[in-house]
């Protein structure tokens, strides 16, 4: 057996990084709750555990080796990685998104109003919500941890932050009725859907590695 379903979710994720598809899939917590067991995880949330543990070994017995274990990287090297895998991208991928939120919401905004204008709120409150928690990160947050600080309040902080991000990220789920598509969208609509989901799963895993990988170690440091 890969994982031992009586580890917390959070853990199981930092030792096995494929496991967050299946978190996601199943809407499990691992990024800033996730501290209780697998096993009383899924009686909590009335999920199958044998399922959920065939699934786990399906995703992670082909490709365990492929995935990086960043709690054994440095820390230099794990910041480099969460600026170029995370950070990097969401600055292309925000503005991006937001056009499409803007075009989604102007042509089928009628069909259903409230959710239109929720989802493009929504979006919109997490976009500016990011944008400055990177800025505080890059030039606040990780060159205190470069510099063997454990950066304090600002540690703090971002941490409440996360939380934020989480409840807004599990806002625009509701909204969007889990992200499902109705036959007759359009593909700007699709698309939009899917980078929305997109967004949420890679916020999930870079908070994740954040939260439980990152600032653990500065705070033995
Ligand atoms: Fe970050
Ligand atoms: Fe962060």
């Amino acid at each position: 057996m890969i994982v031992d379903p009586a580890m917390p979710v959070a853990d199981i994720a930092t030792r096995h990084p494929l496991a967050t598809r299946v978190f996601s899939r199943h809407g499990l917590d691992f990024c800033c709750g996730g501290h209780e067991p697998l096993a009383e995880t899924c009686v909590e949330k009335d999920l199958d555990l044998d399922q959920l543990m065939a699934e786990l070994e399906a995703e992670l017995g082909a490709s365990e080796d492929s995935e990086r274990r960043w709690d054994q990287a440095s820390t230099p090297e794990l910041i480099a990685h969460i600026i170029s895998f995370y950070h990097e991208p969401l600055r292309e991928e925000l503005p991006r998104l937001e056009l499409m939120a803007k075009k989604v919401q102007r042509v089928h905004g009628d069909k259903d109003p409230a959710m239109f204008d929720g989802m493009l709120a929504t979006f919109l409150a997490i976009q500016a919500d990011i944008s400055q928690h990177l800025d505080v990160e890059e030039q606040t947050l990780f060159p205190a941890f470069l510099a063997g600080s454990n950066g304090g309040e600002t540690m703090q902080s971002i941490e409440a932050e996360h939380v934020e991000l989480g409840v807004l990220l599990r806002d625009l789920r509701t909204l969007t009725k889990d992200y499902v598509v109705p036959e007759e969208a359009c593909n700007t609509w699709r698309g939009q859907w899917f980078g929305l989901e997109e967004l949420e799963g890679a916020m999930h895993r870079h908070i994740h590695l954040e939260n439980h990988v990152l600032h653990p170690r500065m705070l033995k440091a």
